[in-house]
């Protein structure tokens, strides 16, 4: 299992984008322009097919790759699927979970999550939970039971010590691709009470896993979210396929 990763973590998530050669192009561009690697996490969540060519590419930089979603059974008759075992061997180090793309497009339920963050620990991958309320469920007033719900439902089985090896995604649906971001003081709304609840099951240990904000991350906006009470990274989706973005936020 990798060490714990120093924050700030910043997390590119490139989705359904770049394929082995254009990430070849990206990973040469970014390494001229990437800040330097100490003192921060920096994380690729390429497209699987994409993920041995950036492992490759990088493997003189401290830089870490994942995953976009794995399927939680090790191998057998799941065409399309890919499991924690096959991206860790791919060389991997970490995996989303529960991205509301993998929610609310493709139907992944809470019960899915819990059993992909299960697979992913017992393969030394790290976990990246993705939390996040609709803009229905925030304007109902919703928030924290949905957040919560979907925290205590991935980690609910798991033990002290796995639960300390996770980072935590919060990105409101609403501020997904929309340009619309939410603000700092929201972000540590939401951040707040995720970590309220990490620390009922970990005391001070909850300080320590990392909660990433995702949701329209710019790179004028990167610093003042990064600022924010209890937001350690970001997740960054349309800003972390242009190098030089990326390298600014990283920056940040
Ligand atoms: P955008 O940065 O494009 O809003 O995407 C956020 C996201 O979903 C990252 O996982």
């Amino acid at each position: 299992m990798a060490e714990p990763s120093p924050t700030p973590v910043i997390a590119g998530n490139w989705k359904m984008h770049k394929g082995p050669e254009s990430a070849r192009k990206f990973c040469r561009e970014f390494i001229q322009v990437a800040p330097p690697t100490t003192g921060r996490t920096i994380l690729i969540f390429a497209p699987a097919l994409s993920v041995c060519t950036v492992r490759e590419a990088l493997s003189e930089h401290r830089i870490g790759i994942g995953v976009q979603n794995i399927h939680w059974e090790d191998e057998g008759a799941f065409t399309g699927e890919l499991s924690a075992a096959m991206a860790k061997e791919a060389g991997a180090t970490h995996v989303l979970v529960g991205h509301s793309e993998r929610r609310h497009v493709f139907g992944e339920t809470d019960e899915q999550t819990a059993w992909k963050v299960a697979a992913a620990l017992a393969h030394g991958l790290v976990p990246v939970l993705c939390v996040g309320e609709t803009i229905e469920e925030r304007k109902a007033g919703r928030l924290e039971e949905v957040i919560l719900r979907q925290l205590h439902a991935a980690t609910t089985e798991l033990d002290e010590r796995d639960l300390r090896r996770l980072l935590i995604a919060y990105e409101p649906v609403w501020a997904i691709g929309t340009g619309e971001t939410a603000t700092p003081a929201d972000a540590a709304d939401a951040h707040g009470r995720l970590r309220g609840r990490l620390r009922e099951r970990l005391g001070d240990h909850a300080a320590g896993v990392p909660i990433l904000y995702g949701g329209s991350v710019k790179p004028d906006n990167a610093r003042e979210l990064l600022a924010a009470e209890d937001v350690e990274g970001v997740l960054v989706g349309g800003a972390s396929l242009d190098p030089r973005d990326f390298a600014k936020i990283a920056a940040a």
